[in-house]
């Protein structure tokens, strides 16, 4: 406790002195889907919620792949944005901008890495490893349960894609058991993905400007106007910087941060912590229309694997199913069970009029990069007899919302995921070829 104090003590210190980022004790790491894992992660090694007189028995998760790099429609245009650092260096030289200037140094030697930006689309070092460790601490927590895994007693499964599948291959490599298969990830519907291939989903939500009416309407919001007014003031830009060109620069700003090695990136001294912020919102606002609960079909899709975790469990509960199931896939799938689970719900839908710094519904801690949903199924004996209870993190933290105390009964467990069971995606129409 002593040491929280401290450091919010020097964090409100720092932002009181002339602000400058290169020096600020506490950068803003929050990016919406594009926030570290290690930003925002708990540990299952201190976090899980051992129950006396009982033991795992089954492990079921649903994972994010680990940090990408950008695709080719964003690579193109981060690109594009490049020049503005000649803009805001000359901007500096000239006495016209407010940075300072070790960060305008900072981005002056920034090294632009080609093959990061190359449009390709793949996972990143940082991503493969933030994976693999996620493996590890699993071993690490249920070492009795995953020491030995035999053919049939396990699952792991990703949606299509490169980045996704070499994602599986770290976090099963990170449990550190040899000659583990990993399943072939399945072209058409699957647990994991089952909107990808929906074509009323990939067109009715996923590409209706309809479902982006809220964040349009954001970047009218005087609020978002004043951030990019700031952005424009503190680089001394002499033309007006777009609404493209701010999303540009903020994906230089979170692409380009190193979590891992603990490195913020030299493009977020163009924001404040304020702007930061804005931009965030905006993004949630993306995600809760296209994800979640601003869109009813988003709970349909949630429910597809919650019936396959209830199923698995309920295997194991009368001796057959597996010991762990992984499955690797995208924040939307994430996003979609959690809102078919009811969490992270806001009383109020989120609005462009009005951003509540309260919500709930915040994509940078709930949908980032390896972002993992995981149930645990313990079986408890008493007085002879087997009793059953399950327990859910979100990043390797406990969800302490879910059932009381974070702890649900099986009976909890059965009236909550039974309906999921058997949920049917009949209103797709046809079959989309996006993933
Ligand atoms: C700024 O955005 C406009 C379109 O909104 C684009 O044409 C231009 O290339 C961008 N400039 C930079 C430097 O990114
Ligand atoms: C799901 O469908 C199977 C096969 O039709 C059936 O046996 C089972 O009872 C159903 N489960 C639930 C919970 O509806």
């Amino acid at each position: 406790m002593k040491t929280i104090l401290v450091i919010t003590f020097l964090c409100i210190h720092e932002a009181a002195s002339n602000y400058c980022y290169w020096n600020t004790g506490c950068p803003y790491k929050y990016f919406s889907t594009e926030t570290a894992y290690n930003s925002v992660r708990g540990d299952i090694r201190d976090s899980v919620i051992k129950l006396t007189g009982c033991n795992p028995v089954s492990i079921w998760g649903m994972y994010r792949h680990g940090k990408r790099k950008p695709s080719s429609h964003f690579s193109e245009k981060i690109k594009a944005a490049l020049p503005i650092r000649n803009y805001v260096v000359e901007s500096y030289e000239n006495g016209h901008s407010s940075l300072c200037a070790q960060d305008v140094d900072n981005l002056r030697d920034w090294k632009f890495d080609s093959k990061f930006f190359d449009g390709v689309i793949d996972i990143t070092e940082e991503g493969r490893q933030e994976m693999t460790r996620i493996g590890n601490r699993l071993k690490e927590t249920f070492p009795s349960l995953l020491d030995h895994l035999p053919k049939g007693s396990y699952k792991f499964r990703s949606a299509k894609g490169i980045w996704i599948e070499k994602s599986i291959e770290s976090l099963v490599s990170g449990l550190g058991v040899p000659n583990l298969i990993i399943d072939e990830a399945k072209p058409g519907l699957d647990v994991m993905n089952p909107y990808s291939t929906c074509g009323a989903y990939q067109k009715n939500v996923k590409s209706n400007p309809a479902v982006y009416v809220e964040s349009a309407k954001y970047l009218k919001n005087s609020e978002y106007l004043a951030t990019k007014d700031r952005i424009q003031r503190r680089s001394g830009i002499e033309y007006s910087l777009t609404d493209e060109n701010v999303t540009a620069l903020y994906d230089l700003c979170r692409y380009t941060w190193s979590a891992v090695d603990r490195k913020s990136s030299p493009w977020c001294a163009l924001f404040t912590k304020d702007d930061l912020e804005v931009l965030e919102y905006e993004q949630d606002l993306r995600h809760y229309y296209r994800n979640s609960y601003g869109t009813a079909v988003n709970e349909v899709f949630g429910k597809v694997p919650l019936g396959d975790l209830f199923t698995n469990f309920e295997s194991v509960t009368k001796g057959g199913g597996n010991k762990i199931v992984a499955y690797v896939t995208h924040s939307t799938m994430l996003d979609q069970m959690y809102t078919a689970l009811g969490l992270f719900k806001d009383s109020n839908p989120l609005t462009g009029a009005n951003r509540d710094r309260d919500r709930k519904w915040r994509t940078s801690k709930i949908s980032v990069f390896s972002a993992n949903l995981v149930a645990v199924l313990n079986r408890c004996v008493k007085e002879g007899s087997s009793e059953y209870n399950v327990v859910f993190y979100l990043n390797e933290e406990p969800i302490r919302s879910i059932c009381e105390e974070g702890v649900c009964s099986w009976e909890d467990f059965d009236a909550k995921l039974r309906p999921t069971v058997n949920t049917t995606i009949d209103f797709c129409e046809f079959t989309s070829k996006h993933y």
